[in-house]
């Protein structure tokens, strides 16, 4: 669907904050807390993007965008070339990040730019009146966007500027201490992250020494030793609603060999990081290398994301 940028605005020095409208009478389809949509932008990209305004407004959607010093043409693309009037095809929201909303106490923890579904998790708690806090970590107040926002929602919010402190947080005593002061069990706590990769694995590490069950994380990035790892063995796949055999040799991706033989799958990131081509195993046993399943999903081996992971078995089965 397209949408019209009505708003683009500077939040730092690095980021924007865009808003968009719908285009002609239909309303922007409904989200939730921690869904994402995904830009198809013109030069042929598509980005992930985390919606950050209140949940119950259905006339607009509101994204941070970070300008990626890496940036291969996404984040660059929407700060150099974006422009109020435009028309972007978007996809409809989803979510790989889902808010627990009955939770006794939730923790937020966001980092740098990883504030974005944090507030959209605030709004909806707020709107719950639930039991919340947050933990906010940014390198340097002057580079950590939309802290009035975060301010806004009335509940106790733990600043962190790495600048000032000489370095990140240390989530492990910051995560106890609240936990205690909630006086919440082990299972009634929600803890959720959103930020740069050494801080979700520091908060996972915390979670885990502090056996806090309900560690929740989003990220923006496949994880690099699983984005560079690469199926180096050959393998086949049964599609059972194509019914089709197929053979993937250890030079292609499980993705390259489906297309090769005119497979369709829906497809976004490619990166194993969306979400969007998450598949049905019927057997066999998947080497999931994306970033959007936990621990638990992967042993199950019930689904995949085709775009990313391969094969450990001889043979895999899918519902395609
Ligand atoms: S296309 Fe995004 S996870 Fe596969």
């Amino acid at each position: 669907m397209l949408a019209l940028v009505k708003t683009i605005r500077f939040e730092t020095d690095d980021v924007i904050s865009i808003e968009l409208n719908p285009l002609g009478a239909s309303p922007l389809p409904p989200f939730g807390a921690g869904d994402h949509i995904d830009l198809k932008l013109p030069n042929g990209l598509t980005k992930s993007y985390s919606l950050m305004n209140n949940p119950t407004e259905s006339g607009r959607y509101v994204l941070g965008i970070l300008k990626d010093p890496q940036s291969r043409g996404g984040s660059k693309w929407l700060h150099e070339q974006l422009r109020v009037g435009m028309h972007l095809e978007i996809s409809a929201p989803s979510n790989n990040f889902p808010l627990q909303e009955n939770a006794k106490h939730t923790l937020l923890i966001a980092g740098g730019i990883g504030v974005t579904p944090i507030i959209a998790m605030a709004h909806r708690l707020k709107a719950l009146k639930a039991s919340f806090e947050i933990i906010y970590a940014a390198k340097s107040k002057r580079s950590a966007p939309f802290q009035e926002a975060i301010s806004s929602f009335g509940v106790p919010v733990h600043w962190h500027f790495d600048d000032e402190a000489s370095g990140p947080p240390d989530l492990h005593p910051l995560i106890q201490e609240r936990v205690q002061k909630a006086a919440c069990s082990r299972d009634e706590c929600q803890l959720y992250a959103c930020g740069p990769e050494p801080m979700l694995n520091a908060f996972l590490n915390a979670c885990k020494d502090l056996s806090l069950k309900n560690a929740n994380i989003e990220r923006f990035k496949p994880v690099e030793v699983l984005a560079s790892a690469q199926i180096k063995r050959a393998y086949t796949v049964v599609l059972k609603k194509s019914n089709k055999t197929i053979e993937v040799t250890p030079e292609m991706s499980l993705l390259q060999a489906l297309r090769h033989h005119d497979i369709e799958v829906d497809t976004s990131c490619e990166e194993g990081v969306c979400g969007a081509c998450e598949t049905r195993v019927l057997s066999g046993e998947p080497e999931h290398l994306d970033c959007v399943l936990s621990d638990q999903e992967r042993e199950k081996n019930t689904v995949m994301m085709v775009c990313v992971s391969g094969c450990k078995s001889e043979r895999l089965e899918l519902d395609l």
